[in-house]
């Protein structure tokens, strides 16, 4: 049984005071939600304080983004050991923003998995197709390809700590998510290729969280899906009470 896990990512969204703002209602809505893992993922510079406004709550705290390096001459970037002495668990890596702004393949995605692996951070691996892709009917493929070049050489004792989210680009801060459906399909497709790389004990307990336009008008007849663990919310976890509905929902399943 895999338990539902719901992750906010802010994204470039807030200044210190604004995050702790948001922490600090959110912890009062979900206090009594423990069936569901909760995690937000806050800018780099508001890590630190949202690790102490969290304390003695039920949520968990994750980073945005990783370098594969534990330390050196990489100005402008955060290391896996730095993330880690703020206390994270998790981090998100290979989101189709830094894809697509920052150029980042599935080689530099598969390091990044390295190094959060090695450091005990457990990493929530972003994959999804684009519009254009979905169209041509390349939806199974670039997903085949993502998950293949960016799972390459871990082991099975590392499989363990991953998470991956299924996010179709066409999807995310769009307004338009994927239907149940959809998203299950290719959900599926990724537990097969999972088990295809690791084993079917390994495969079947990854979570594999859906993103993309969550909200919580859909987020309940998301979760309700087979293989739908949870879900990795962008805009709507910018609310306290909109975060909270989705976690809610997830506590239904
Ligand atoms: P969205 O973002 O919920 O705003 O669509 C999801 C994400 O990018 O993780």
């Amino acid at each position: 049984m895999r338990k539902p896990l719901i992750v906010g990512n802010w994204k470039m969204n807030n200044t210190t005071a604004e995050s702790v703002d948001l922490t600090e209602k959110l912890k009062r809505l979900i206090k009594d939600m423990a069936v569901v893992e909760v995690v937000v993922a806050p800018p780099f510079t508001s890590l630190d304080k949202v690790r102490d406004a969290i304390k003695g709550s039920n949520i968990k705290l994750g980073a945005q983004n990783l370098f594969w390096e534990d330390k050196g001459a990489y100005t402008g970037e955060v290391s896996p050991l730095m993330i880690r002495d703020l206390d994270c668990e998790y981090v998100i890596i290979g989101h189709s923003e830094r894809r697509e702004y920052f150029k980042e393949s599935d080689e530099i995605i598969n390091k990044k998995i390295k190094a959060a692996l090695r450091n005990k951070l457990k990493a929530i691996v972003c994959v999804g197709e684009s519009l254009k892709e979905r169209e041509e009917d390349k939806t199974m493929q670039v997903i085949e390809s993502q998950v293949k070049k960016g799972l390459q050489g871990l082991s099975l004792s590392e499989a363990k700590e991953l998470i991956i989210a299924y996010e179709p680009v066409w999807a995310i801060g769009t307004g338009r998510n994927a239907t149940p459906a959809q998203a299950n399909e290719v959900h599926t497709y990724i537990r097969k290729l999972l088990s295809q790389i690791f084993n079917e004990g390994i495969a079947s307990n990854i979570k594999i969280l859906y993103g993309g336009s969550v909200k919580p008008s859909n987020s309940a007849e998301l979760m309700s899906e087979k293989e739908i663990d949870g879900a990795l919310v962008g805009g709507a976890s910018l609310e306290a009470d909109s975060f909270a509905e989705i976690v809610r929902s997830a506590c239904m399943v």
